[in-house]
């Protein structure tokens, strides 16, 4: 039977956008309902981010989901990088007085589903056919099917947090809206093993065989990237040879310790950088994914749907509390200030540690030239530093 329902803020996603907007509202007195395509168990598994920023660790302390979190994240003081075997360290505590902490974006989410649904309110999973209605109206809804039958949600507020692919971006009106998209010609292959991480810190590596990049998600279990071609099957790279490129593309004096082991997750992804503007229409409010892709490099795109979510939740805060709307009114000016910033970032790492050029190139002259700036000068570093371990909210 068709059901009707009413909540403050209807939310579409559960990501790590959805989740914590839902979270942080619900602790400031403030109701949603969540609407999920996807399921639980496929949410839950779901393996992508592993980098927090300051400013993410906060919000999930303000959330009061960072118990675990504190227990199990690995506090990062710096990173390390190599280029052409030769590695120097990025020290972000001396040089920007910061840290990162790296806790997979899938326990994160984890910490998040289980706080909701401990009692915060609904989170709808296997939501087909999501569909948004009236958003230029005071009165927006959502329409959705679950098991074949049809329901509805009235709200005052949508938030649109379903990621690259969701149903909130193509809602806005085209003639109103305007993107900017980067794409790259090479992609990423990834491998997650339960074996222990090859350093203490994170490593990026330029390499003339391509880009690599050694990762963790604790003391006994590794994430490692290496740069491929983009039609690249991931059915071609068996875990052998997967090893055997990081063994090449990561070594250095002192040589890191890789333990080799069998792979419990594998993929191939595209890197791309993407805004879309404005990140409101009406009662709709786009963070994360749905509004802004980065590539991977900086490990920023996990930070940036959190410091959205930051934003939109104080303007609704503002909203309920004093009827104020100008904090909503200036939400996308606010956001995609600090998102241009992030993409700026990203694609300048991207554009800096990647093969690109041909080695006779200009192009391949300079880049090897600013890495060997990055690699002598405090100044360079302090950029870098700055920027990774986040721009404040
Ligand atoms: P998402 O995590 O995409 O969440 C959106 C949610 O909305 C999903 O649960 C989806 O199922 C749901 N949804 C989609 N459409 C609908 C619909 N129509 N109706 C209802 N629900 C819907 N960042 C890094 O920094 N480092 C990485 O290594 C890294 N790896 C990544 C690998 C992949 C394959 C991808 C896609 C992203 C990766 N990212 C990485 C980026 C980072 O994970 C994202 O920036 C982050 O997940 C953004 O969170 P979000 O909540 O905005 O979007
Ligand atoms: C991870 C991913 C990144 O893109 C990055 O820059 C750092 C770490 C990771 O998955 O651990």
């Amino acid at each position: 039977m068709a059901t009707q329902q009413r909540t403050q803020v209807g939310i579409i996603g559960a990501g790590p956008a959805g989740l914590l907007l839902a979270r942080l509202l619900k602790v400031h007195g403030i109701e949603s309902v969540i609407l999920e395509a996807r399921s639980r168990a496929y949410v839950e598994a779901r393996i992508r981010a592993g980098v927090l920023e300051q400013g993410t660790v906060s919000l999930m302390e303000e959330a009061g989901v960072a118990g675990r979190l504190h227990r199990d994240g690995l506090v990062h003081d710096g990173v390390e990088i190599t280029v052409a075997g030769r590695r120097f360290r990025v020290d972000f505590c001396e040089l920007v007085g910061k840290t990162v902490t790296v806790y997979g974006q899938t326990e994160m989410t984890k910490d998040l589903i289980a706080a909701r649904l401990a009692g915060d309110g609904p989170i709808v999973w296997e939501a087909a056919d999501v569909a948004l209605h009236d958003i230029d109206s005071g009165r927006p809804g959502l329409s959705y099917r679950l098991a074949g039958v049809e329901h509805t949600l009235a709200c005052d507020f949508i938030a649109g947090c379903d990621g690259f692919h969701g149903a909130s971006r193509p809602s806005l009106p085209a003639a109103k809206s305007r993107s900017f998209e980067r794409t790259y010609p090479f992609g990423w292959i990834g491998i997650l093993a339960d074996v222990p991480p090859c350093s203490d810190e994170l490593i990026y590596a330029s390499h003339a065989r391509g880009f690599s990049l050694a990762s963790m998600r604790s003391p006994t279990r590794s994430r490692y990237y290496i740069q491929c071609a983009l039609d690249e099957r991931i059915e071609d790279w068996p875990d052998a040879r997967i090893w055997d490129e990081l063994e090449l593309r990561l070594a250095s004096n002192p040589p890191p310790r890789i333990t080799r082991g069998p792979s419990i997750e594998k993929s191939v992804a595209p890197l791309r950088s993407f805004v879309s503007t404005p990140m409101q229409h009406g009662r709709l409010f786009l963070a994360g994914d749905a509004a802004h892709i980065v590539p991977p490099t900086g490990a920023k795109g996990l930070n940036l749907a959190a410091s959205d979510v930051h934003y939109l939740c104080r303007a609704l805060i503002a909203h309920y509390r004093t009827g104020n709307d100008d904090l909503l009114g200036a939400y996308s000016d606010t956001a995609l200030a600090r998102v241009w910033k992030a993409e700026r970032f990203s694609w300048w790492m991207t554009m800096l540690l990647h093969k690109l050029y041909d080695e006779t190139s200009f192009e391949a002259q300079m880049q090897r030239a600013e890495l060997d700036y990055l690699a002598g000068s405090r100044a360079a570093q302090t950029a870098l530093a700055e920027n990774y371990v986040g721009l404040p909210f």
